[in-house]
């Protein structure tokens, strides 16, 4: 791998620059851990939301080729993988997770001979592709459903999804009390009467994983992607697939995705029957040669998530609670030991999240008041409880906290680079489907999902050469990549020194020993002998003894003290 990172070596001193010397490349370790390990145990994967991440063409969509530009930018930050999030033919009725024809690119993004050619590219330059697969649902656009739709009830063509008669005076009522995540009944009415289920929007029917023709399809486009040498997947709502098909009323109705979700033997979420299917999936990948993995995208609870890891299913799940937690020491330690030495248990490792393309960024997200509902936050306000500088100083801490982590972290595009959310873009612009579908109760998430500032200046700050399809905020052209990579405190450069001590250090081995875990500070220590401390409260605290400070996520003003909102690599 290339470095030009920096990092670091200089015990901390008054005014020491938290990111001075580079590392020499020959200390490096090889990009899979110690080499015993397959490379995902411990990999950092950068997630591209490739709507947003880079436009080759000017049309003010991200696309392949935006991406294909990019990988040395990625190759120097030092990511073993890349998530992509959907790429497939699509209305982007949901961003694309409503997949028109899964073997096919969308037009918007390229074609599927540059999709070989950025899988290709990326191997070059060390980095692995995880394609997103979308089983739960498809695209009112895919020939499946219109076939459904032009044929007659009762017909196999229906049977591929959930197709049912309605309730009530002439079946006007629809099939179950079954809300839909993003707001409203989870039924939509067909001309001839009959109801289809969709868990998210209208345009995303779910699909029916009784049916076999359905689960043949899936095996048939997972090895299509694994024979163009795809190194994984990240599986979309992987709680939901199967369905009670006595379709029961639930108890307790909610739109809240994570709570019921959570909720035991629901009728739509988390079903025993499930795993058979991902049984299935695991035996295609493991048919095909290499490391080749599958995470899944899994709100369960922590007591059911161990099913979803067992040898013979997903490799690894998301692991949603951290990003969930308040800027909280004792909150994050629960979390992290649990989470730990349950992924222990199972032979697994954890798999760390701050912020992804469906939640708040984390700038923003640990800006608010301890408790904040940050969904609701952007249309409810108080939109003056927001500190900005604290939010800004946590997620720096955050990150080296979730960088010293064992197991494997996903970073969001543009989390390097400290972006906030872009919470009050103009009404007119929103394209979330929850915003709408929410009766404009929730602002929804495209406050994450604003193009990647890349060199300042011009009309979208270098996404592409015209405006981007949604509007950065001003002052954006300051947060571009390009500025940040001369400026030894940026937000860029902090990631770039994290990322290349964690392969010195924190990705040997996947041992977590606490040192302090009390109301304010947490410390741990890896089996390297790196610790990590994090200081959540409002005064400065002693550092332990150490050797030497690898990294600070700020500026500390005394060499034996960590500032509020703050964290160190010590060893
Ligand atoms: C997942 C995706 C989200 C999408 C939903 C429906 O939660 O991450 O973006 O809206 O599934 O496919």
């Amino acid at each position: 791998m290339s470095v030009n990172a920096s990092a670091t070596v200089e015990p901390m001193s008054s005014g020491a620059d938290p990111i001075p010397a580079p590392v020499d490349a020959s200390q490096m370790g090889p990009a899979d851990g110690d080499g015993a390990a397959p490379w995902w145990r411990r990999g950092l994967v950068y997630q591209i939301y490739i709507r947003s991440f880079a436009d080759a063409n000017g049309d003010g969509t991200g696309d392949i080729n935006g991406l294909r530009s990019k990988l040395p930018y990625l190759r120097d930050l030092g990511v073993d993988a890349l998530w992509i999030n959907p790429w497939y033919k699509s209305p982007l009725a949901d961003g694309g997770y409503d997949v028109a024809d899964y073997r096919a690119i969308e037009g918007r993004y390229g074609d599927l001979a540059d999709a070989e050619a950025l899988i290709t590219e990326a191997h070059d330059h060390g980095i692995r592709v995880i394609a997103d697969v979308v089983p739960n649902h498809s695209s009112v656009e895919h020939t499946w459903f219109t076939e459904a739709v032009d044929s007659p009830k009762g017909s196999p063509a229906r049977a591929r999804y959930h197709i049912l008669d309605g309730r009530g005076p002439g079946g006007s009522l629809p099939p179950t009390n079954w809300q839909s995540v993003f707001g409203g009944p989870a039924w939509h009415r067909l001309p001839d009467g009959q109801w289809y289920l969709h868990l998210f929007a209208p345009e995303q029917p779910d699909l029916n994983w009784t049916n076999p023709e359905v689960r043949d399809e899936f095996e048939a486009v997972l090895r299509f992607w694994l024979d163009r040498h795809i190194d994984g997947f990240r599986v979309d709502v992987a709680h939901g697939l199967v369905k009670d098909m006595g379709y029961p009323d639930l108890d307790n109705a909610t739109t809240r995705m994570l709570a019921s979700s959570k909720l035991p033997n629901h009728a739509h979420w988390d079903r025993d029957d499930l795993h058979e299917i991902v049984r299935r999936w695991r035996a295609v990948l493991d048919s095909h040669s290499g490391d080749r993995m599958m995470v899944a995208e899994a709100w369960v609870s922590p007591e059911r998530l161990p099913l979803y890891l067992r040898t013979d299913e997903y490799h690894q799940s998301f692991n949603f609670d951290l990003l969930e937690a308040g800027w909280d020491a004792v909150e994050m330690h629960d979390i992290i030991d649990t989470a730990t030495k349950a992924a222990a248990n199972v032979g697994s490792t954890p798999t760390w999240v701050l912020s992804n393309h469906d939640v708040m960024r984390a700038t923003t997200r640990y800006g608010l008041p301890k408790g904040t509902d940050w969904r609701s936050w952007p249309a409810t306000g108080p939109h003056d409880a927001l500190d900005v500088a604290a939010g800004a100083r946590r997620a720096r801490a955050a990150a080296l906290l979730l960088l010293a982590l064992p197991g494997s972290a996903y970073i969001y595009q543009g989390e390097e680079l400290g972006l906030p959310e872009a919470w009050d873009l103009p009404d007119e612009v929103l394209d979330d489907p929850v915003w709408e579908r929410s009766g404009h109760t929730l602002r929804g998430r495209d406050g994450c999902r604003v193009p990647l500032p890349w060199a300042p200046g011009g009309p979208s700050n270098g996404f592409g050469s015209g405006p981007g399809w949604l509007p950065q905020p001003a002052g954006w052209d300051r947060l571009a990549a390009e500025v940040q990579a001369t400026d030894p405190a940026s937000s860029l450069q902090l990631f770039r020194s994290a990322i290349t001590l964690r392969r010195l250090h924190g990705v040997a081995d996947e041992q977590l020993d606490w040192v302090t875990a009390d109301e304010t500070v947490l410390a741990f220590r890896r089996g390297s002998g790196l610790t990590c401390m994090v200081n959540y409260g409002p005064e400065p605290v002693a550092l332990p003894p150490h050797r030497q400070v690898l990294v600070a996520s700020a500026h500390q003003s005394r060499p034996d003290r960590l500032e509020p909102d703050t964290a160190v690599w010590l060893r």
